[in-house]
């Protein structure tokens, strides 16, 4: 078997590293993007369609579902330092309404890893707190995920890219992290016609006078202002391409749990209007209540969320005011 290459660094610095970012037209993709490219590295996307919000990186438009021929085999011969795997139809509700999305998720994954085991390229995933399935989890360490428990297909289907990525560890010593993230909302979120995300819908509807339907009123939700998970992402990528931690599992979250009837009062607060809540119950397939234990982040990659709700709502407005001029 041939060995990953030599690690990227210099007196432990890591040099500029060119990075293949799939589903980089997504919200997470993009960030991702221009963060890297504010700190010197040169991100490449990849996604089944254009962003539209920025024009600062290079896409390629592909269906990772069904690429087509020779692409796989083109990228991984790119002399990318470091695939992250964004990739996916991300809607959980959605995967319950169309499970078929599901399984496209894991064929995306199969494709984008085949990309970092062919070019001997570290890989990146995109996983969820949707692996801990909706059992007693107050607080959950990474080690906790018990994969009997399935809540939804779109959780089977971060279950399975799971565990091909620990296969390929295993089998072709593929060095990896593993990312779950926990509703990340803020700047590029805001395209809710093509996925509804609760934060920018919840912001829509109040500021519009409309109803809000809160499904789960005892929901209790950890909520990642985006800039701090991209510094996650972001320091996981440097650590990784210069050989300083691989082969984790890590959660990506703020640490602290918020009802969905908080963070109507928050929106309101901020928007200066009154609200009009209906409470329906937790639909199928929903987890009802997810706080993270970030110290494994905060150890190995120094990560120190600093953007409680409060602070990320008013940004995600203020963003999404001067997105609109
Ligand atoms: N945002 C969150 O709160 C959150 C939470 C947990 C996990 N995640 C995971 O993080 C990743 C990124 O999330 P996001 O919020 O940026 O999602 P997003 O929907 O904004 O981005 C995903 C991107 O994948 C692309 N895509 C879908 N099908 C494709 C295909 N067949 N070929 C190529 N590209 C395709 C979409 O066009 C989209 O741009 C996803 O894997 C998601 O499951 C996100």
């Amino acid at each position: 078997m041939r060995s990953f290459p030599e690690v990227k660094a210099e007196n432990g610095v890591p040099t500029t590293v060119k990075i293949l970012i799939t589903g980089s037209s997504g919200q997470i993709g993009t960030n991702l993007a221009e963060r890297l490219i504010s700190m010197g590295h040169e991100p490449v996307g990849l996604d089944i369609r254009a962003n539209t919000w920025v024009d600062t990186f290079r896409t390629i438009e592909a269906d990772l579902t069904a690429p087509e021929k020779g692409l796989i085999e083109m990228l991984a011969g790119d002399e990318f330092d470091c695939v992250v795997h964004l990739a996916a139809h991300a809607k959980v509700y959605e995967l319950v309404e169309n499970p078929a999305k599901a399984l496209e998720n894991v064929e995306m994954v199969f494709n984008a890893i085949e990309i970092s085991r062919r070019g001997r390229i570290p890989f990146v995933f995109g996983s969820s707190r949707e692996v801990y399935g909706d059992v007693t989890r107050h607080m959950t360490e990474e080690a906790h995920a018990d994969f009997v428990i399935a809540e939804s297909p779109y959780s089977a289907s971060k279950i399975a890219g799971e565990a091909f990525v620990y296969s390929y560890s295993r089998c072709y010593g593929l060095p990896h992290l593993v990312f779950r993230f926990s509703n990340v909302y803020g700047r590029y979120d805001n395209d809710i016609e093509r996925l509804e995300r609760v934060v920018p819908l919840f912001i829509k509807k109040i500021g519009s006078g409309e109803k809000v339907t809160i499904f789960g009123p005892e929901k209790v939700l950890d909520f990642t202002y985006v800039d701090d998970c991209i510094s996650g992402i972001a320091a996981g990528i440097e650590r990784l391409t210069s050989g300083k931690v691989a082969n984790e599992t890590i959660n990506l979250a703020y640490g602290r749990g918020y009802t969905l009837a908080r963070l109507v009062e928050i929106i309101s607060e901020k928007l200066s209007v009154k609200s009009d809540v209906e409470f329906l119950p937790t639909r199928a397939g929903e987890v009802t209540r997810y706080v993270a234990n970030i110290s494994k982040a905060a150890r190995l990659l120094g990560y120190a969320p600093s953007t409680p709700l409060e602070v990320g709502v008013a940004n995600e407005i203020e963003w999404a005011r001067t997105a609109a001029r």
